[in-house]
């Protein structure tokens, strides 16, 4: 089989390795990859944006599945397109994906289906919203309606705070805005629980935990993610099924009560408070960094499951899990999340040997006459599995040191809450 992966982080690497690994895959095709699926597949450099250009490009390497990594094409309606074209595709249609492309949408849907979340309120204009503002109590979170890759949520701690995100909202920051969403904030620890779903059935597939902050203890500015764990330190099987019952069971019935069906993995981005789950977003992909953390603890070849979603029986196959405790660390250029400089040379990663239970995984990299430079914020993520986080943690920055990439930076307390001192 010859399978395509569209994007070009972290996720997309652990998404390769774990296609690489089934026997019946004999070729993968990256669009457009990084320096690390360089090693595993074929990169091709072209404009997923333009849909008919991959059609003919699926179609001339007949390319038998296609898998989706990222957000903006699956909202684009990438899937729709290339089903349309009997293109095997996995990934949710453009409907469903709006859980993620509008969270107006979501909210509009938590509210008529009891579904537990934020109590929230959608403005239309800035006198509205700002009159609100006077009264609320803080700290209150104002986020824009779109996609605005993890940067359009404001958690404002005054009221100058958010007259100023109500600002920069309704000015465009984000994308023409015509509605915003001011919503109670939730107390409570953040965790990811993840589902694969075939249209028909579902199952979970996995939990994780990412740290968003910049700084260590979790401070600073929101990034893309500068590390996780999987599996979360709160999952426990009372949660679990509270989740499927309140949350991913009556979303899923939901969107067949709207004549569509989710086909693809479904990340709920949760905060638990006493044992109970609220919901704060959904994501209609797998997240990054916690792919890397869930795909190195799967068993089960990924292929099958996979080709299993896109078939719909998903229901006849047994997803199994090794029981490791995975951690990842990402590594940033200097100067992330605000500026900073891309084609800095990363000189030892090639000669890096890796053990079995270690993993760096590439993502805003890129090679040239088989030297490695950095092409993005965030740029590696070094991963490892053993039977403690501790353990994994100290495997992962061990690596780190064997790279000696000067260039960068990163978190030394990714998983600080599960690690006892
Ligand atoms: P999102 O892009 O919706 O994941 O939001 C980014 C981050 O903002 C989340 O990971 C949470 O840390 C935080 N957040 C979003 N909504 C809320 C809320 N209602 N209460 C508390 N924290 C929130
Ligand atoms: N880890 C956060 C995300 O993937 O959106």
């Amino acid at each position: 089989m010859k399978v395509g992966i569209i994007g070009s982080g972290g996720r997309e690497h652990a998404l390769c390795y774990a296609i690489k690994k089934s026997k019946k895959v004999k070729k993968i095709y990256c669009f457009p990859g990084n320096a690390g699926t360089d090693k595993i597949a074929e990169n091709i450099n072209l404009d997923v944006s333009n849909f008919d250009l991959l059609k003919d490009f699926i179609n001339k390497n007949q390319i038998d599945i296609i898998i989706v990594g990222p957000e903006k094409p699956l909202v684009e309606g990438i899937v729709d397109f290339l089903e349309k074209n009997k293109i095997k595709v996995f990934g949710p249609n453009k409907f469903s994906s709006k859980l993620e492309g509008s969270k107006i949408f979501t909210k509009n849907l938590c509210k008529k289906y009891n579904i537990p979340t934020a109590k929230y309120g959608i403005f239309k204009n800035k006198k509205n919203a700002q009159k609100f503002l006077n009264n609320c109590n803080l700290p209150i979170v104002i986020k824009a309606d779109g996609l605005a890759a993890g940067k359009g949520v404001y958690i404002c701690e005054t009221k100058k705070q958010g007259i100023n995100a109500v600002h920069e909202i309704f000015n465009g920051k984000f994308g023409k805005t015509y509605e915003i969403l001011i919503e109670e904030f939730l107390v409570g620890e953040e965790m990811s629980f993840f589902i694969i779903s075939d249209g028909i059935t579902f199952k979970k597939f996995g939990t994780a935990q990412d740290h968003k902050r910049v700084g260590e203890g979790d401070l600073g500015p929101n990034t893309g993610g500068m590390g996780a764990y999987s599996p979360s330190r709160l999952e426990n099987e009372i949660l679990n099924q509270k989740i499927l019952k309140k949350i991913i069971k009556p979303t899923l019935k939901a969107l067949k009560d709207l004549n569509t069906n989710y086909k693809g993995f479904l990340y709920a981005g949760l905060i638990i408070n006493n044992n109970e789950p609220y919901l704060i977003e959904y994501n209609v992909r797998m997240g990054d960094p916690e792919c890397q953390t869930i795909l190195p603890r799967l068993k089960t070849d990924f292929f099958k499951i996979v080709e299993s979603t896109i078939n719909q029986n998903l229901d006849q196959l047994n997803i199994e899990w090794f029981s490791d405790k995975c951690l990842s660390i990402v590594q940033c250029s200097i100067g992330y999340p605000s500026t900073y400089k891309n084609n800095k040379e990363i000189r030892k990663l090639n000669n890096i040997i890796l053990k079995n239970d270690e993993f760096i995984f590439h993502a805003g990299t890129k090679i040239e006459k088989n030297k490695i430079f950095s092409n993005g914020g965030r740029v590696l993520n070094f991963v490892a599995k053993s039977n403690s986080f501790k353990n994994s943690r100290k495997m992962a920055i061990d690596l780190i040191k064997k790279v000696n990439w000067k260039d960068g930076f990163y978190r030394k307390d990714i998983g600080y809450k599960v690690i006892n001192k």
